[in-house]
């Protein structure tokens, strides 16, 4: 009786899902007999540039028979795809294999299978199963296909199917690799092209959801707007190829921002696409905490460190410039000592922590001591920012560029040279240097906390660098990352609290020379009249001595220009 509720449920959501999405002509069967379903798609007057979708919701433990109708005699195959939210199926040329790993069945969340429809008399099924505890979300969908289209997949020489459309995708070392096969051609006499002298030319595309957005409608959206080639070249960003294999291209992931991996087969005038994939580099079903990049309280206690010396800094940061410059190279030599941790040995992740900050205080030991050797350590301290910027550099590269990062004999020397580049500009204006590195430093700590609290995108500005330089094929990897609502207002604060600093520095410069001429004046004065109230001796004194510290430098060198800016 259960049963027969279910499967009455299902068909009646069949029928409304029909009814509100306008999609095609469908008709579903219910067998009560069985857990079996059974749904027929016409595909009468069906465009074949357009795809047909259709949400269906499975109960546990279902099985159900998809069968294709009414196809028109112009269609020469179809790729026929199930699209799961978060849990698996099956999907199998053959009822008997619905329950065996074999070559003509498929596992997984983003499946499908070629079908041949020209010229074939038995009619035209496939078969789907779910072993899951729970109703099954999924989204059936089909792309047809003329006698010109490159046939995805069809010269398949790596995955299980012999006709292989979909795409492999693993999560591993903080990279998204994802595999494809390469597509086939159908010559005049109706028999495949060689594959050894393949003429289809392969892109590959992707596409990435609003962060930390783990709901299903988001899913179907983005899967649907990644279903035919003309929608892949209008939503997707194409990736270029790697060095390695012209069919692979590696990621970096981002952890909790849902992607979708689309290909599209092209030659002359005629494409098809792949089953697009997906991931959400972590797991918000199985594991919700792995989609958190802030899951602990300790963590979260450490942002907040970091966002009050932020936002010190940025107050009071010019008034302390030395401290200033210990934080900066306490940060580096943090990120240096971290990054040869995880790069030499796997050490848990404490001990990676401790030799980060031992780096961290002798940075500090060293800048400390090096304060008195002058033309070295102000270059050395100009060395964080032409870091960051560098780093800003690899991260936002435009696709172009992927051709130079990905060779690391290109990469290195460029990132090197950029860095110091900018260390040496820097050094020349030492004056202008200390205020750049202090505005953009400090507002840096501000908006990496943020960032942290927020789940954006502006920690891989650092991150993104350590994984280069410790994950051996990171290299290859295309690391732009998703630009969101979120990041987007993250970096607009950014330049308005730089933008403030200059003012408050601005500002306190002013002050300072302002209180400068009173005192000189005050000095003229005291030849002429001797006689000085006692209190406004004593606030001039006080103002005597900070001007004259923090520009000794100015007054020393008084025909440097740039110390006068
Ligand atoms: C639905 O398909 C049937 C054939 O299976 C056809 O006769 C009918 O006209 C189609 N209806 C629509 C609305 O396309
Ligand atoms: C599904 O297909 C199989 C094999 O074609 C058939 O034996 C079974 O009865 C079908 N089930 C339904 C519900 O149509
Ligand atoms: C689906 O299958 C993949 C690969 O076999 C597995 O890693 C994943 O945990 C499965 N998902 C669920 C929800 O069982
Ligand atoms: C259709 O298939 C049959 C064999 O299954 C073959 O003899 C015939 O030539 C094919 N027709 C076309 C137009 O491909
Ligand atoms: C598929 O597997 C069967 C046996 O399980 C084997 O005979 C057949 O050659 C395989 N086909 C391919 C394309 O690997
Ligand atoms: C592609 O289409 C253009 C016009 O749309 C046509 O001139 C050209 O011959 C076609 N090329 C091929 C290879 O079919």
């Amino acid at each position: 009786m259960k049963r027969v509720v279910f499967t009455f449920l299902l068909a009646l959501t069949l029928f409304l899902d029909e009814a509100t999405t306008m999609l095609n002509n469908t008709t579903t069967y219910s067998d009560s007999a069985s857990d079996d379903v059974r749904i027929i798609i016409s595909l009468w007057n069906h465009n074949k540039n357009n795809a047909f979708k259709q949400r269906i919701n499975l109960i546990p433990f279902s099985r159900l028979n998809i069968t294709v109708t009414d196809i028109p005699s112009d269609i020469w195959f179809i790729i026929l795809q199930i699209h799961t939210f978060q849990y698996n199926a099956t999907i199998a040329y053959d009822k008997e294999l619905l329950d065996k790993v074999s070559n003509r069945s498929l596992f997984g969340s983003n499946i499908g299978l070629y079908v041949k429809t020209h010229n074939v008399t038995t009619p035209i099924q496939v078969f789907l199963k779910h072993y899951n505890l729970h109703n099954l979300d999924a989204l059936l969908t089909i792309v047809a296909y003329d006698r010109n289209a490159p046939i995805p997949g069809g010269c398949n020489m790596e995955f299980d199917i012999e006709i292989a459309p979909y795409q492999n995708l693993r999560t591993e070392n903080e990279m998204i690799i994802v595999d494809t096969q390469p597509a086939s051609m159908l010559v005049d006499n109706s028999l495949p092209t060689l594959c050894e002298t393949n003429p289809v030319q392969h892109k590959m595309y992707r596409l990435y959801l609003p962060r930390q957005d783990f709901t299903p409608d988001t899913y179907f959206e983005a899967i649907t707007s990644m279903l035919t080639t003309q929608d892949i070249m209008q939503n997707g960003d194409e990736i270029p190829p790697t060095l390695m294999s012209p069919m692979r291209r590696i990621y970096s992931a981002y952890t909790g921002t849902g992607s979708v991996y689309a290909a599209i087969a092209i030659h002359g005038n005629y494409s098809s696409a792949y089953i697009p994939i997906f991931t959400y580099a972590c797991s918000p079903l199985l594991y919700p905490e792995t989609c958190q990049v802030l899951n602990d309280t300790f963590a979260k206690m450490i942002c907040a460190l970091v966002l009050i010396i932020g936002f010190l800094l940025i107050i009071i940061g010019h008034k302390y410039t030395y401290i200033n410059r210990l934080i900066t190279s306490c940060m580096m030599g943090g990120i240096f000592g971290y990054t040869l941790a995880i790069g030499l040995s796997d050490h848990s992740t404490t001990i990676n922590i401790l030799i980060g900050s031992t780096s961290a205080i002798l940075a500090v030991a060293l800048s400390a001591f090096l304060r008195s050797a002058c033309e070295l350590c102000t270059f050395l301290s100009n060395l964080p920012l032409g870091f960051l910027c560098a780093c800003i550099t690899y991260l936002y590269a435009p696709a172009c560029m992927f051709y130079i990062l990905e060779r690391d004999w290109l990469f290195w020397p460029m990132f090197v040279s950029l860095m110091l580049t900018i260390a040496v500009l820097l050094t020349k204006m030492p004056y202008i240097a200390g205020i750049i590195t202090r505005a953009v430093f400090g507002s840096y700590f501000v908006i990496i906390a943020i960032d942290y609290y927020t789940g954006s995108n502006l920690k891989y500005i650092i991150l993104t660098f350590i994984r280069r330089v410790t994950i051996s094929e990171f290299r290859l990897a295309f690391v732009y990352p998703p630009y969101q609502h979120a990041d987007v207002t993250l970096i607009i604060i950014w330049f308005v609290l730089i933008i403030a600093q200059f003012f408050i520095q601005g500002c306190a410069k002013l002050c300072e020379k302002m209180s400068e001429e009173l005192v000189e004046s005050a000095g003229n004065n005291t030849e002429t009249t001797v006689l000085i109230p006692k209190e406004r001796k004593k606030s001039y004194s006080r103002y005597y001595r900070k001007p004259y510290k923090s520009y000794s430098r100015y007054y020393r060198k008084p025909y440097n220009r740039y110390n006068l800016l």
